[in-house]
C-alpha cells in the first residue's frame, strides 16, 4: 500500500484488483491529485478517521458481484458523506449492494464502445453527448437502486452511468482510467476535483519534497526522480554489493545506471544471455555498458536454459524454469560477488499484472517478480517499482542513456521462450530470432514505427503445406504480432498496410527456409494479450 503525506487532500482508491487500479492512481496522479490505495475491504472508520480523504473510488476488477468471494466494501462508506465513484466492478458493486440490480450478461462489452450522455451534470460534465468509451465487463446494471437516476446508456448497457446527486454517489460502467477511454481524464477531474474539492498537490506551494516526491515521483521532475531514486540506492544498499540482470531493456537499463551513479563498482551488472535473446543482443549489451564504465559480467547460459526447458510445452511451466534458471545464475554470480542485494528494474505494471496486489486476478506469473525463491538471500532492491513504462523512458532520456534503450521496444523476462509455442529447441529459437528480426528491420523503415509499442513473429507448433520453387513444402507458419499501447494493460493491434506485410511476408518465406506461411494477429488486449503465452 502506498502512504502518503496525512494532511494534503487525497482520494482514498479501493483495490478490487483488475489491472486498472493502479491506472486510476496514476492518472489523479497526472491531474496533480494525490491518492492511497487501500484494500478493498478497508472499514468505514479508517476513511472517516484520514480526513485528508475527499472522496473514495471503487476501482475495477475481474470479478463478478455473484462470484464465490466475491470482494465487498464497508457499505458504511456510502452513507460518511464523502463522494464514492464505483468505476466498472465498483458501479456494479454499489448497484449490488445497495437495492439496485446486476444480472450476468450473455455477451460482454469489450473493447471501444458508444457511450450515449443523457444530460449535463456531475461526472460527465463537459463530456458532449457521446463520447467512446473502453468497456471490458459482462455483467451489467439492469435497476438502479433508489434515489439514483441515469446518466448514460451504451447498446449494451442502459445504465452506463448513474448518480445519487443528493449523496453524490455515482458509478461508470466503463473505465475512465483506460487511455482509449475519450474524455476520461475529464471524468477523473470532475469527480476529484469538481465533485470532492481535493486540492491539487501541484497547486500547493508547500508541497515541495519529501514523502510526497517518494510517493509521487514523476509528478515532480525527472531530474528530482533521479535524484531521489540514487538519495534511495545509496541509503538502501550503503557500502554492500549488489548485482542487477540487465537483459537490455529500458527498465533494468535504467535501474543498473541509476544505482551505479549511487554505488558505482559495487554494482555489478549480469547480463545472462538464455539463449532465448534478440539478435546479437550481447554484442550490443557490450557496447552500450561497457562504454558507460558499467561493471559488467556475462553469463553465456544458453545451453542451461534449452536443456532445462526440453521437452516441457505449458507456458505457465516455461516461465516458472526460465524464472528458477534465472535466479539459479544470479545465486552463483551472487555468491561468487558476494553480493547482498538483487537490484530488479521491476516497473509497477509488471507488479499489477503478476498478480501482486491483492484482488489483481493473476494474468502470467513474470518471470522477474513475486517468484523469488525464499532461500536466495539476496535482499531484492527495485528503485524503479512505483514508475510506468513512459516515465521510466523519461529518466532514461534525463540520465542520457542512448535513445537506441531509451525508446526501445519492451521484451519479456522470459525472451523468445513464450514467443515459441509450445516446446523450445534451439532450432526454434534461431527461427524466431531472426523473423522478430526481419519483422523489426521493416518496420522500422515505415511512419509506424514511432506508434508501435512491441512487433516480433511468433512460432507455432504446428507445420502446413505450401509451394516454394516447384516443390511442396511442410514447413512452420510465423505469427505476426504488432501492437500499438499506452500503458501496456490495453492494446491495438497496428493497422500496418497491405504492402508493408507483404514485404514482410515475402522476406520472412525467402530468408528464413523453416517457414512456408506468415499471418498477421489481428487481436486487440483484451481480449488476447500481447505475448501469446
Ligand atoms: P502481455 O503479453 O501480458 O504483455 O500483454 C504485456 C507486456 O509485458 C511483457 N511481458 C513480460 N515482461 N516478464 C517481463 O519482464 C514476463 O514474464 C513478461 N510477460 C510479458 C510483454 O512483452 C508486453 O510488453
Amino acid at each position: 500500500m502506498r502512504t502518503q503525506n496525512n494532511n494534503m487532500d487525497k482520494i482514498a482508491i479501493l483495490d478490487f484488483g483488475g489491472q486498472y487500479c493502479h491506472l486510476i492512481s496514476r492518472r489523479l496522479k497526472d491531474l496533480g491529485v494525490l491518492s492511497e490505495i487501500f484494500p478493498s475491504d478497508v472499514p468505514a472508520r479508517k476513511i472517516s478517521g484520514d480526513k485528508s480523504v475527499k472522496g473514495v473510488i471503487l476501482s475495477g476488477g475481474a470479478r463478478s458481484v455473484y462470484g464465490k468471494n466475491a470482494p465487498k466494501f464497508d457499505k458504511a462508506i456510502l452513507e460518511l458523506g464523502i463522494p464514492v465513484l464505483g468505476i466498472c466492478y465498483g458501479h456494479q458493486l454499489i448497484a449490488h449492494l445497495t437495492g439496485g440490480k446486476v444480472v450476468s450478461g450473455s455477451s460482454g462489452e469489450y473493447g471501444l464502445t458508444k457511450l450515449d450522455i443523457g444530460g449535463p451534470g456531475g461526472i460527465l460534465e463537459k463530456l458532449g453527448k457521446t463520447k467512446k468509451v473502453w468497456m471490458n465487463h459482462r455483467d451489467t446494471v439492469v435497476a438502479m437502486p433508489k434515489n439514483f437516476s441515469a446518466l448514460a446508456k451504451t447498446k449494451h448497457s442502459r445504465i452506463a452511468a448513474f448518480a445519487d446527486a443528493r449523496k453524490k454517489i455515482f458509478g461508470v460502467q466503463f473505465h475512465p482510467e483506460a487511455s482509449h477511454t475519450e474524455g476520461g481524464n475529464k471524468v477523473l477531474r470532475n469527480f476529484a476535483i469538481g465533485i470532492c474539492n481535493a486540492e491539487r498537490f501541484s497547486a500547493n506551494p508547500k508541497i515541495k519534497h519529501s514523502h510526497i516526491l517518494q510517493n509521487m515521483r514523476m509528478s515532480a521532475s525527472p531530474k528530482l526522480v533521479v535524484r531521489n531514486i540514487i538519495r534511495e540506492a545509496k541509503e538502501t544498499i550503503g557500502n554492500r554489493r549488489a548485482i542487477v540482470g540487465i537483459s537490455g531493456g529500458v527498465d533494468s537499463s535504467v535501474a543498473t545506471m541509476l544505482v551505479s551513479k549511487a554505488i558505482g563498482k559495487n554494482l555489478i551488472a549480469v547480463y545472462v544471455d538464455t539463449g532465448l535473446m534478440r539478435y546479437k543482443e550481447t554484442e550490443f549489451i557490450k557496447r552500450i555498458f561497457k562504454k558507460a564504465s558499467i561493471n559488467l559480467k556475462i553469463v553465456m547460459a544458453g545451453k542451461q536454459f534449452l536443456g532445462a526447458l526440453k521437452g516441457i510445452g505449458s507456458p505457465e511451466r516455461k516461465r516458472k524454469i526460465i524464472g528458477k534458471t534465472f535466479t539459479d545464475v544470479f545465486s552463483s554470480v551472487a555468491k561468487k560477488e558476494k553480493a547482498a542485494f538483487l537490484v530488479q528494474g521491476t516497473i509497477y505494471s509488471d507488479r499489477i499484472e503478476s498478480g501482486i496486489t491483492k484482488h489483481s486476478s493473476k494474468i502470467k506469473s513474470h518471470h522477474n517478480v513475486g517468484g523469488l525463491p525464499k532461500n536466495l538471500k539476496l535482499k531484492v532492491y527495485e528503485p524503479l517499482r512505483d514508475l510506468y513504462k513512459d516515465e521510466v523512458r523519461k529518466i532514461a532520456k534525463e540520465i542520457k542513456l542512448p535513445d537506441e534503450i531509451a525508446t526501445r521496444q519492451v521484451f519479456p523476462g522470459p525472451g523468445l521462450g513464450i514467443r515459441i509455442i509450445g516446446k523450445v529447441t534451439p532450432e526454434k529459437a534461431e527461427i524466431v530470432r531472426q523473423a522478430s528480426r526481419i519483422v523489426e528491420e521493416e518496420l522500422k523503415k515505415t511512419k509506424l514505427w514511432k506508434n508501435i509499442w512491441m512487433c516480433f513473429a511468433v512460432l507455432l507448433p504446428i507445420k502446413s503445406v505450401g509451394i516454394q520453387g516447384d516443390e511442396r513444402s511442410y514447413k512452420y507458419p510465423v505469427v505476426l504480432r504488432v501492437v500499438e499501447s499506452k500503458d501496456a494493460m490495453t492494446a491495438n493491434f497496428s493497422k500496418i498496410p497491405y504492402e508493408v506485410l507483404e514485404k514482410i511476408s515475402i522476406r520472412l518465406t525467402n530468408e528464413i527456409k523453416e517457414v512456408n506461411r506468415v499471418v498477421y494477429d489481428i487481436t486487440n488486449k483484451p481480449p488476447g494479450t500481447m505475448e501469446w503465452e
